[in-house]
């Protein structure tokens, strides 16, 4: 070929390239400008057992801990048996329905690798995929934007009973196939949506990395996040940007840590995810309800100087741990005294548990505590409560607040407007 013509050739493909570089992306849900509102649908196509206790209670098996486990200990029959009747009755279009009408714009839906892939010989029951299909519609039917949360990867990242297997050290970032296996799946997720990004706006590719461990976790994170970025952002092999939003788990770090993350103009569609919980550790247990809100409020200035839109997707108006499970099945809890070396605080009676047990001025307090962080996050990007409904831990669900008045039914009507300038 004349050296002329490759020359116009390529400078023809330059051009084109350079036009869809310079397209603006659209992503269906503008985070950063518009606030996030929304609830997580947890404990439904991943498994937790503080929130469906009887699950695991019926199996009268005391190694069940968590989905690995509930899909190897007991009969497949009996498992698969147990866990369609849960996905069929837990959540239905009726909650999405409801999550709508109290005035919310987001649901994140956590999904586990092992619905896409058991190659690994895992004992995990399959089946979860229709019905993150049909919540995507139901979503759309009524407005809602959706995140879909990769909740659990192979190996484990963090070690939790929800991200599938508990165990005392994750295991994810021990072998390449375990990290080749959660490209794979997030590849698959993102070309499952690609034709619903009006209502699939952003895609989460890997749920709370243990990254207080250190580098032996962070270093595997931000590779698998960068590559990440090409499965999200580039959906269709070419240099066409697509228009979800790839949102990065902070993996437990401060927002310092990451400030050189993918900053625009270079990195388009990119927003970070923090969890904020005043619960684990004696020290949190610990503080007074004062300090509780003090410490929500404190949050603000780092939520709204971040580079990137810093979503809070997940926290609970709750402030003990005293939720039946919630350390693990079998383990006690902080606040009561019965979890190893733990201060007691004092009784889990009436803090936990149903609504009608609730004191008050516990519900008072609920409610400040729900106003102080919804207040604080909105300075950032916006907020996600874990989570929509609970068995039997009221001071977690969404829907039990709403019903008993510490959620207000429009997320604007505020009691306590003022209730961060008092710290
Ligand atoms: C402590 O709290 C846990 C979780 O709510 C509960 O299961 C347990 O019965 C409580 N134990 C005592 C001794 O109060």
């Amino acid at each position: 070929m004349a050296p002329s013509l490759l020359k116009a050739i390529s400078a023809v493909f330059c051009a084109i390239t350079l036009v869809l570089a310079d397209n603006p992306i659209d992503p269906a849900f503008s985070y950063g400008s518009t606030k996030v509102r929304g609830v997580n649908i947890g404990g439904w196509l991943v498994l937790e057992p503080w929130i469906t206790p009887s699950l695991f209670d019926n199996t009268d098996d005391a190694r069940i801990v968590d989905e690995y486990t509930f899909g190897q200990y007991q009969d497949e029959n009996k498992a698969r048996a147990t866990l369609t009747n849960h996905w069929d009755t837990w959540i239905t279009q009726a909650d999405f329905i409801a999550i709508k009408a109290a005035g919310l714009n987001h649901v994140r839906i956590p999904i586990g690798y092992w619905a896409f892939d058991v190659s690994g010989g895992e004992p995990f029951i399959q089946g979860q995929i229709p019905y993150l299909k049909k919540a995507v519609t139901w979503a759309k039917h009524c407005g809602l934007k959706v995140l879909i949360d990769l909740h659990g990867a192979p190996g484990s990242q963090n070690g939790f009973d929800n991200s599938g297997q508990k165990m005392s050290y994750p295991q994810w970032q021990t072998k390449q196939s375990n990290l080749e296996r959660t490209s794979a799946v997030l590849r698959i997720l993102v070309q499952m949506f690609e034709d619903d990004t009006d209502t699939v706006t952003s895609i989460e590719p890997l749920n709370e990395p243990a990254g207080f461990y250190g580098d032996d976790i962070l270093r595997p994170t931000k590779q698998y996040y960068y590559d990440s970025y090409g499965a999200i952002r580039y959906p269709y092999g070419t240099p066409k940007e697509g228009n979800v939003v790839a949102i990065y788990h902070d993996a437990f770090q401060p927002t310092s840590y990451w400030r050189d993350f993918m900053p625009s103009p270079q990195w388009q569609g990119v927003a970070m995810d923090t969890h904020i919980y005043q619960i684990f550790s004696n020290s949190e247990v610990e503080r007074t309800e004062e300090q509780h809100l003090q410490v929500a409020c404190s949050r603000g200035p780092d939520l709204s100087s971040f580079h990137l839109p810093l979503i809070v997707g997940e926290w609970t108006p709750a402030m003990t741990d005293c939720a039946v499970y919630l350390n693990g099945r079998g383990v006690g809890s902080r606040y009561n005294g019965t979890y190893p070396d733990s201060p007691g605080v004092g009784s889990c009676q009436g803090l936990t548990g149903k609504a009608s047990t609730f004191s008050p001025s516990y519900k008072t307090f609920l409610r400040k505590s729900w106003e102080a962080q919804t207040i604080t996050f909105e300075k950032g990007a916006g907020w996600i409560q874990w989570t929509w409904k609970a068995e039997s831990a009221d001071d977690w669900s969404y829907q039990a607040g709403l019903e008993n008045g510490w959620i207000p039914r429009n997320p604007e009507d505020r009691k306590y407007p003022d209730i961060c300038s008092s710290y």
